[in-house]
């Protein structure tokens, strides 16, 4: 099948890759010719474990192609898949603009009938209100159909993710594309869920405030463990054994970042707003998440009194491992919160150099640590688990530990005469 995907981020880029792969004919389109002429050079523009390869594979085969010419390619395409941006605005809704671009040139270029497939994570009733355009703009409704497919792709395990999805979503107005969406998915193993349009926007924002509600259920458990001085990581343990609630999304720590789990809560809060529906548990999700920071800041001054003027490390930048993503990190905001407090930070990320006005960067993980105070690790990289304590203590001025993810063994820390601190854990 001829295929157009309109956006070159993670998931434009990485379901062109898979769609390739399933042996369909793939044209990934972007505005951004810099992007575009990279991707042609075999220079993938985000780091994503295995799609470099993958890329340069299909490309050389001649079976992904792209190009800068949005216009034209989705006008030649019957099938157009649209993966770009929905960041979000000021007052935490979606920004829709790059949508309405794309949905714009399909609308002034439709000459025969199309599947419009929306990857994007769009606000409830969105792709209702595209539908709707298009009929208003006088489009007959034989010429097209729209489909909400979300994706639900991780970052650093998406290209896992893609060829081992636990779900396909399609939400569509009538049955009509059905067939033509099986065939796309037919390598997929995975089972079809089908819906209304909403339905399915919903089902994906439902996915991403579920899992950012675990989280900050695990981070008020965490801070209640630590008053009742237990070890949070038992409770995890013994929580994660029951099927009815699982083990993954359960570890305490910094809270969560990313380009996902904060938009899409601000988003459908604004959304249900919009409608005149309160939100209570989302706004209790989001206050716990915002607060994260603040506990460890608090739990450092508890060990070094005054911040003034320490010399803080800081392990770990990017908003979690296995990915060069900055947004909405986590890390970048406890960084931004310690220089405000007088801190002199250093900073080491296996992935990323950061280049701050008062932040000193360093390549080397030890080095980082050359006369601080504290170390603070901030995302879990597995480099950082197994590290040499011993090494860390004779660089380092001070004692402090302060595992902000819980990811270290405390034990094996404090054998070294570190001071080792978590959130939850004696
Ligand atoms: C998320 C969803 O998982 C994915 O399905 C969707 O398509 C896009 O958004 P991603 O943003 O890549 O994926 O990150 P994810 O692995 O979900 O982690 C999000 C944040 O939660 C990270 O900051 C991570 O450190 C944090 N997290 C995760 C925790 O704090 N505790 C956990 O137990 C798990």
């Amino acid at each position: 099948m001829e295929i157009c995907i309109v956006g070159a981020g993670y998931v434009g880029l990485t379901t062109a890759a898979a769609l390739a792969v399933f042996g369909h004919e793939v044209e990934c389109v972007d505005m951004d010719q810099a992007k575009i002429n990279g991707l042609i050079q075999g220079k993938v523009p985000i780091y994503e474990p295995g799609l470099e390869d993958l890329i340069t594979e299909y490309y050389s085969k001649n079976r992904l192609h792209f190009s800068s010419n949005v216009k034209e390619s989705i006008k030649d395409h019957p099938i157009i898949l649209i993966a770009v941006g929905t960041p979000s605005q000021n007052d935490g809704s979606c920004n829709l603009n790059f949508i309405n671009q794309v949905i714009e040139i399909i609308a002034s270029t439709i000459n025969k009938y199309k599947i419009i497939i929306t990857k994007s994570t769009v606000p409830p009733g969105t792709n209702e209100l595209i539908h709707q355009t298009f009929i208003e703009m006088g489009i007959k409704d034989n010429l097209f159909d729209i489909v909400s497919n979300p994706e639900f792709l991780r970052e650093g395990r998406a290209l896992w993710d893609i060829f081992h999805p636990n779900k396909l979503v399609f939400g569509t107005k009538i049955d009509r594309p059905l067939e033509v969406l099986k065939k796309i998915y037919q390598k997929e193993s995975a089972p079809f869920v089908f819906t209304s349009l909403t339905g399915a926007e919903m089902i994906k924002y439902a996915s991403n405030v579920f899992l950012a509600t675990k989280i900050s259920f695990a981070n008020e458990m965490a801070r209640i463990c630590d008053v009742f001085q237990v070890d949070y990581t038992d409770l995890q343990k013994g929580l994660g054994m029951d099927p009815r609630i699982g083990t993954d999304f359960l570890n305490a720590g910094l809270g969560f970042g990313g380009s996902c789990l904060p938009k899409d809560l601000s988003s459908l809060k604004h959304s249900a707003l919009s409608h005149k529906l309160e939100t209570k548990l989302l706004d209790a999700v989001m206050e716990i998440n915002d607060t994260q920071i603040e506990l460890y800041l608090k739990k450092l001054s508890t060990v070094l009194l005054n911040l003034t003027d320490k010399q803080i490390t800081v392990w770990g930048v990017t908003f979690k491992p296995g990915t060069d993503d900055l947004r909405s990190s986590p890390a970048l905001v406890l960084i931004q919160q310690l220089i405000q407090k007088g801190c002199r930070v250093h900073a080491y990320d296996p992935m990323v150099q950061l280049k701050l006005i008062d932040v000193i960067s360093h390549l080397n993980q030890y080095e980082s640590l050359n006369n601080s105070d504290a170390l603070i690790i901030a995302t879990e990289w597995e480099q950082f688990l197994n590290c040499n304590w011993s090494e860390v203590k004779s660089r380092m001025k001070g004692s402090i530990v302060l595992d902000a993810r819980n990811c270290l063994d405390g034990e094996t820390v404090r054998r070294q005469g570190l001071v080792y601190m978590g959130v939850g854990i004696r």
